[in-house]
């Protein structure tokens, strides 16, 4: 059997840095309320005229894997695209990815499962790796949220914890048994798709509101249960981190580091001390970028690499939880 390695990481995020204190501007917020309830002190919003997208920015996060990986972009023989916010209701970005890539005319698959959207693509990529029916599948995560905020006092429950961004991975396979993506692991729980979900969001991305006709905000913006979907997301993420160890036979102190979906500090610092992982087991960026759904992850692993924090032989844990409700680990030699 064949196993799908991670051989490049990239990321992107825009330039444009949107701070607390920015926000307090926009509504009734403040920097304290934001840092302490979610650690979270700045975040990039791509910025008007938008020239900027989901797509352009899952491009230049996939150029960054690319070349870390030592391809060429015609060795890509599938694109695998997470986003909650493409750029068209249709098609997915997937082709526009396509086409800035320039390569040939590969199949490219939209997957729609917002915080966990990441994992998720991961495992579709890493089924075809393994049946031997690709040999080079590119994974990218991106998000354009910050046009489909509501930034004004009625929002700002979710407006200031999210941000822009994008991130991507090249898979290719391997015949070293034991080494690459080991397992994935997926869920879902459909009864609580209304404690986070967007109802209708084409007006509200484009941000027209036609006259005489009453627009129901709670339609066009996110709304969320906060707690609900906090108390749901701690539990969830341990009980997915230990699955994916116990389907490989290992415990969590064989774990190097477990990067974790990054939608709340306090989130974070609970699955740890759930886990009872140390410090330098688990690292969090949300400080610097929010939530950037299905761009975390792979934001998170990237600079990671940067870092020297990922290396050959290590075992890592991939962990997230998010709208739908949806969840799902990876276990991942490196
Ligand atoms: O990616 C996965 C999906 N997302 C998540 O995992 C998010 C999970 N939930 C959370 O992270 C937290 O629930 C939040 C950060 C969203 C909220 O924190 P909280 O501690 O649960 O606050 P809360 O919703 O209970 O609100 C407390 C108060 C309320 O005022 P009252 O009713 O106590 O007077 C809110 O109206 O804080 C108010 N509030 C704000 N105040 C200042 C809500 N948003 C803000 C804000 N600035 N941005």
């Amino acid at each position: 059997m064949k196993y799908a390695k991670i051989i490049g990481v990239g990321h992107y995020v825009p330039d444009n840095v949107v701070t607390n204190h920015d926000l307090v501007k926009m509504m009734d917020t403040s920097d304290e309320w934001i840092q302490e309830r979610s650690g979270i002190i700045e975040r990039r919003w791509i910025k008007e005229p938008y020239e900027q997208s989901t797509a352009h920015m899952g491009f230049e996060a996939a150029k960054m894997a690319i070349q870390r990986a030592g391809i060429t972009n015609d060795e890509i023989e599938l694109i695998v695209f997470a986003t909650l916010s493409s750029d068209y209701y249709f098609p997915g970005p997937g082709v526009k990815i396509q086409q800035l890539l320039g390569i040939g005319n590969v199949g490219a698959i939209d997957v729609r499962a917002q915080c966990s959207g990441f994992i998720y693509a991961i495992s579709v990529a890493d089924q075809f790796v393994r049946t031997g029916m690709y040999k080079t599948v590119l994974v990218v995560g991106s998000e354009t949220h910050s046009i489909g905020l509501d930034k004004t006092t009625r929002g700002r429950t979710t407006a200031v914890l999210f941000g822009d961004g994008a991130g991507a991975v090249v898979l290719r396979a391997s015949e070293t048994p034991g080494v690459g993506i080991l397992s994935t692991h997926l869920h879902s729980q459909g009864e609580h798709a209304e404690k986070l979900f967007l109802k209708a969001p084409g007006t509200g991305r484009d941000g027209i509101i036609y006259p005489g006709i009453e627009q129901d905000v709670d339609n066009i913006y996110p709304v969320m249960d906060g707690q609900f979907v906090f108390k749901n997301a701690v539990v969830r993420m341990e009980e997915a981190v230990k699955e994916a160890l116990n389907a490989n036979g290992y415990k969590v102190s064989d774990l190097d580091m477990v990067l974790a979906h990054q939608a709340n500090l306090r989130i974070s610092q609970f699955v740890q001390r759930k886990l009872g992982l140390p410090d330098d087991k688990m690292y969090s960026n949300i400080q610097k970028y929010g939530n950037t759904t299905s761009a975390t992850l792979p934001i998170l692993m990237s600079e990671l690499w940067e870092q020297g924090k990922i290396t050959e032989g290590k075992l890592y844990a991939l962990v997230a939880f998010g709208s739908g409700f949806t969840w799902a680990s990876a276990l991942i030699k490196w």
